[in-house]
């Protein structure tokens, strides 16, 4: 016989409430999962949308790399599932600093990596290490999330707002009155939500203000400026575009930048929870332990599949040339509507995907009246009309930080059916065309 213990939670009392610490209190929950956990609510209830919400692949339009798969279950059949080092496994250290110099053309030394349950851990790992209570963090808005690890870190968090000219990606300019106080610059490129990478004299720009910075501080004996530099999307820049680095452009900006990545998105496996932070070595030992006692180890299986894979040349090549193609084509489709949608005088704009799985998208129409005489005042509005009339689910930059409503949001093609993209264009193209 078991014991009913739901009366127990029936009240919060006041002593029981108190439990929960100021931190824990303030702490918001991601407001991207708050609305795509909505419309997939809605969905599960029948409604019938497209969900352009998800920063993540549905399996049924993109599924791993059959070499990964593979490989997982053959580990797991070899019984290898006991705990990984802390660090994570050797084979999987080693096949990152294979792939970071073949691919990307940094060699680092061993003692620079450190393995996780994806992307996340490392960059709360890297704030943990590096921002200590009142540091100031900055980073661009709009943004991936960087402004609950802040919080977490008890940093302060200084949002820099980006213009649609620069892909809405942060110049030196835009950074420079930062530079003298800030611990920490988060960049991301290519950047979720804008999908736009940084440019060549746009990044270095700022890495040749951050090691100036930095030789000034070490003059006067103040601590660095460090470049959290996320890149989990490195393997998604198209034809046309290129993936830069800080430390690629300016070698010195290695003693300042820690790199994050993962296979959640280069290779479809958000679920698999791999990610790896590339640390200069002396930070990277300080993250062991934390990664080491947070227990955000990646599964075994998954680290060995994942070092088999960045290993074999042709496995990634027959999986990455037609997943990036399909990704581009269907941005490349999506864009050319908004594009037609503009010629024809609806009030939309959009800017060209350099990589990532995200389209931006300005829906022009605050101050505008709906047929029933109200008027659209904030993103939000914005969003309701089109997920209510149109049933397209989308996600406004307001999520991503910015700070007000401006009509600019991210379309996300890694969960939506190939044939219900044009129809669903369809649908926008017909509420934007009823607008006064
Ligand atoms: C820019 C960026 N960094 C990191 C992550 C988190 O990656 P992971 O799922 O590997 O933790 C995401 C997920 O959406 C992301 O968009």
């Amino acid at each position: 016989m078991s014991t009913d213990l739901s009366p127990q939670f029936q009240h919060c009392d006041d002593l029981i409430e108190r439990a929960v610490n100021d931190r824990a209190r303030g702490l918001e929950g991601s407001e991207i999962l708050r609305i795509a956990g909505e419309v997939a609510a809605m969905r599960r209830r029948g409604v019938a949308l497209a969900d352009f919400t998800f920063g993540d692949f549905a399996p049924r339009c993109f599924s791993i790399p059959t070499a990964l798969r593979d490989r997982l279950k053959a580990v797991l059949d070899e019984g290898r599932t006991n705990y990984p080092p802390a660090v994570g496994i050797s084979e999987l250290r080693e096949a990152i600093l294979t792939c970071y110099s073949r691919d990307l053309g940094l060699d680092y030394p061993e003692g620079s990596v450190q393995i996780g349950s994806g992307a996340r851990p490392q960059i709360f790992a890297a704030f943990a290490t590096i921002v200590a209570p009142g540091d100031i963090v900055v980073y661009p808005v709009p943004n991936w999330n960087n402004q609950y690890y802040a919080y977490l870190n008890r940093a302060r968090a200084v949002a820099v707002p980006t213009r649609p000219e620069n892909g809405f990606l942060p110049t030196a300019e835009e950074l420079a009155p930062h530079l003298k106080v800030a611990r920490l610059f988060c960049l991301c490129s290519p950047s979720n939500p804008t999908g736009t990478v940084f440019g060549r004299e746009q990044l270095t720009a700022i890495c040749e203000a951050v090691v100036d910075e930095n030789r000034r501080r070490r003059a006067v004996g103040d601590r660095p400026l460090m470049v959290l530099y996320d890149q989990v999307y490195w393997q998604l820049v198209f034809a046309g575009s290129e993936h830069l680095t800080p430390v690629g452009l300016v070698p010195e900006m290695a003693r300042y930048t820690l790199f994050v990545d993962a296979i959640s998105k280069g290779w479809a496996a958000t679920g698999l929870r791999v990610g790896w932070g590339v640390f200069p070595p002396w930070i990277r030992e300080r993250t062991k332990p934390l990664i080491g006692h947070m227990g955000a180890w990646a599964p075994r299986p998954a680290q060995h599949a994942t070092a088999s894979l960045l290993l074999d040349q042709d496995a990634i090549r027959d999986f990455v040339v037609p997943f990036r193609t399909t990704v581009a084509e269907r941005l490349r489709r999506i864009r050319n509507a908004f594009l037609d949608m503009k010629a024809e005088g609806l009030p939309v704009d959009s800017l060209k995907s350099q990589g990532t799985i995200y389209l931006t998208v300005r829906f022009d129409i605050l101050g505008r009246k709906l047929p029933d005489g109200r008027t659209v005042t904030t993103d939000e509005d914005i969003r309701r009309l089109l997920l209510e009339d149109a049933a397209v689910a989308f996600l406004p930059f307001t999520a991503f930080g910015l700070p007000h409503d401006t009509g600019w949001a991210r379309l996300s093609v890694g969960a939506i059916d190939d044939d219900e993209i044009d129809r669903a264009l369809e649908r926008i193209r017909t509420v934007l065309g009823r607008l006064d």
